[in-house]
Parts: C-alpha cells; sequence; structure tokens
C-alpha cells in the first residue's frame, strides 16, 4: 500500500502555520488583530510581564530591552509584536529569518530604523550565520562593522545605529544559538489557548465581522481549535459560509458542529492527518516508541512539521508522549481512535 498517498498535508485548515487568507496585510490594518495588550485575550503570565517591561520602559525614556516569543505557530507572536511597538508608541518593521539572505540585507533594514523603533524577526532561528553574526554588535551595543574591500584596501567602519528593540519570533527556543538567545533581556513563552480563551477570542472576531454566532456555537468551533487563534478565526470564516447557505448566517452549535463535522475535524480538533498519523504509529509501530525522523518518512511529513504543528497539541491533550526512545501513543490516543489499547512488552515498562 502506498500509505503516503493518501495524505492531504496541502492546505489543512488545522495547519497553523500562516497562509496569506488570514492575512492579507501583515503589516496594515488586519481587523482581527488586537491593537492593545488590553484587547489581546489571554497569556495573562506573558501579558502582566509584558505590560510592567514596557510601563518600565516608558518611564526611563528608553527602548525596551530586546524580546524572544517563542512557542508553537498560530498563538499570535507577530500580533504580541505589534501590540509591542503600539504600546511604546513607535513604528514597526516585520521580517523573518530566511528573508533576510546576506549581511548587507540586514545592515540596511538596521541603518534605516530611527530611535526606539521595534525590529520584528520571525522564526528568528532560521537566519543565515552570517546575518547572525551582524545581530550581536547590533543587539548589544547598536553598532555595526561593516568591512569593505580586500587585502590592502580593506576598511572597517563602525556605524552606530538608532537604538532599537529586537523582537524575535521562534517555534522552539532550543533551535537558537546560544550567543544569540543570550542577547535577550526578555524571553517570553506563549502557550496553547484554553477552550474558554478561543472562545472569547471567536466572539472577538465574530463581532468585529458582523457575525451572529451564540456561546454554544463558539464553544463549539473553541474546543475543535487545537488551542490556536488561528485556527479559531479560520473556522470562523468557514463555519460562516456553513450558516449562511445552509441557515440564516447565525451560527448555533448545530451549524457549528454540522460544519465541523463536514469538514472532518473531529470534536477534539484532530483532522484526518492527525488521525492517520496516530494510526500509522499504531499498526506499523505497535504505537511506538517511534523516531521521529522514522516517522516522517513513514506519513510523507517533514520532522519539523510533526514538532511544531502536530506534536504540540497531540501532546497537550495527551494522545502522544515523547520518551528518549520516541514518540509513543497513549492509550487515550489508543481509544480516541477506535483501537484497544494492548501495548507491546517494550510500552508496558513506559506507562
Ligand atoms: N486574535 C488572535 N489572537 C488573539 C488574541 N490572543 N486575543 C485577541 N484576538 C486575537
Amino acid at each position: 500500500m502506498d500509505y503516503q498517498q493518501d495524505f492531504d498535508f496541502e492546505n489543512r485548515i488545522v495547519d497553523a502555520h500562516e497562509i496569506p487568507e488570514d492575512n492579507l496585510e501583515i503589516e496594515t490594518d488586519n481587523p482581527l488583530r488586537p491593537r492593545k495588550l488590553e484587547d489581546y485575550i489571554g497569556q495573562e503570565k506573558v501579558k502582566e510581564n509584558l505590560k510592567i517591561y514596557i510601563e518600565a520602559a516608558l518611564q526611563r525614556g528608553e527602548p525596551l530591552d530586546h524580546v524572544l516569543l517563542y512557542g508553537p505557530p498560530g498563538l499570535g507572536k507577530t500580533t504580541l509584536s505589534q501590540i509591542i511597538a503600539n504600546e511604546l508608541g513607535v513604528n514597526i518593521r516585520i521580517t523573518s529569518g530566511p528573508a533576510i539572505e546576506k549581511p548587507g540585507d540586514l545592515a540596511a533594514i538596521l541603518t534605516n530604523l530611527n530611535e526606539g523603533d521595534v525590529l520584528f524577526i520571525d522564526e528568528i532561528h532560521r537566519l543565515n550565520r552570517s546575518v547572525e553574526e551582524i545581530l550581536y554588535p547590533a543587539m548589544e551595543d547598536f553598532a555595526i562593522d561593516i568591512i569593505t574591500g580586500k587585502g590592502q584596501m580593506a576598511a572597517s567602519y563602525h556605524l552606530p545605529l538608532p537604538k532599537f528593540t529586537l523582537v524575535g519570533a521562534t517555534t522552539r527556543a532550543g533551535q537558537l544559538t546560544a550567543p544569540l538567545r543570550d542577547r535577550f533581556g526578555v524571553t517570553l513563552r506563549l502557550e496553547l489557548y484554553s477552550p474558554e480563551e478561543l472562545s472569547t477570542i471567536i466572539n472577538r472576531s465574530a463581532n468585529i465581522l458582523g457575525i451572529e454566532i451564540d456561546s454554544d456555537g463558539s464553544l463549539e468551533m473553541a474546543s475543535r481549535s487545537r488551542g490556536t487563534p488561528r485556527i479559531a478565526n479560520r473556522f470562523l470564516k468557514r463555519v460562516r459560509d456553513f450558516a449562511q447557505v445552509l441557515n440564516d448566517g447565525k451560527i448555533s452549535f448545530e451549524i457549528a458542529r454540522t460544519a465541523l463535522d463536514k469538514m472532518e475535524i473531529d470534536e477534539l480538533g484532530l483532522d484526518q492527518n492527525d488521525r492517520r498519523m496516530l494510526e500509522s504509529m499504531i499498526k506499523f509501530y505497535n504505537g511506538g516508541p517511534v523516531g521521529l525522523e522514522t516517522l516522517a518518512a513513514a506519513i510523507g511529513e517533514e520532522a519539523v512539521t510533526i514538532e511544531d504543528v502536530y506534536e504540540p497539541y497531540l501532546m497537550q491533550i495527551g494522545f502522544l508522549q515523547r520518551t528518549p526512545r520516541g514518540r509513543c501513543v497513549t492509550a487515550e490516543g489508543y481509544r480516541h481512535l477506535g483501537y484497544e489499547f494492548g501495548g507491546t512488552a517494550s510500552q508496558q515498562t513506559l506507562f
């Protein structure tokens, strides 16, 4: 059987990675993005500390220390960086690790900043080494050293920069090199959202988009959104289509359930791909332990996608465990998929 062929990893509505439709114009007005810290729902610990750091920097009249945001995709790292700039009353320049190809690209961005501005670098773990090395003195001393020419003609210029705040975002802080990680004064970890928080986010978005929704409808969508606001907002737009065509436009519990069932998102937010990944672990590897790379090859998916997109949620709901010997499906995972949890000898020592 060519198992790989059955997978449709393209266009997953539950893939938390950003697609253009989520966000037509990142730097301009996406009405769903909150602008102020008080409008940002959830992440209470992060907000509480960030509020203090911002207020302290404003009181001292200094730029905010560099901030590292980390956590799974779709939790609002870009949104939070825009809020930081907004609360500080400064401009933000948004870019990403892979977009900055050469040291000169970064030098151009840095020299164009104004005093106090926020520079947001998404996927900062994907900066290449030569670019990263420019960032060290820029972060630490607000200066860059530029070398021009070769041999006897070589000259070095020390170029002072405006004092700025770097906000870096990454899916895993562990992927950053130690020198880069050490240069962030503030490190904040974003957590998956609770269904209640997601329901509040859905209600807020529905209100902004002029969609009628009742509390059971929004909670039903929230509980299938895998802890991720980006997915919740995507569901809202799709479920609205069902509500409009099949009903009077209002999103009720029944409409939400029907729409999500039709999209094959189950009551815990797993789609066909999650279920098939767990199923292939059960069928072909006795539920594990199975190594990440082996699993990635078996389902035709990138290891990083498994780690960033599939695993955080499957681990949060207790369907998957990471062990030193590999990934394992838990008894709850077996039960959810309708399999009996027998367990091999090696598993019985684990559970
Ligand atoms: N939209 C996406 N994430 C959000 C959040 N945390 N609060 C409010 N609206 C959001």
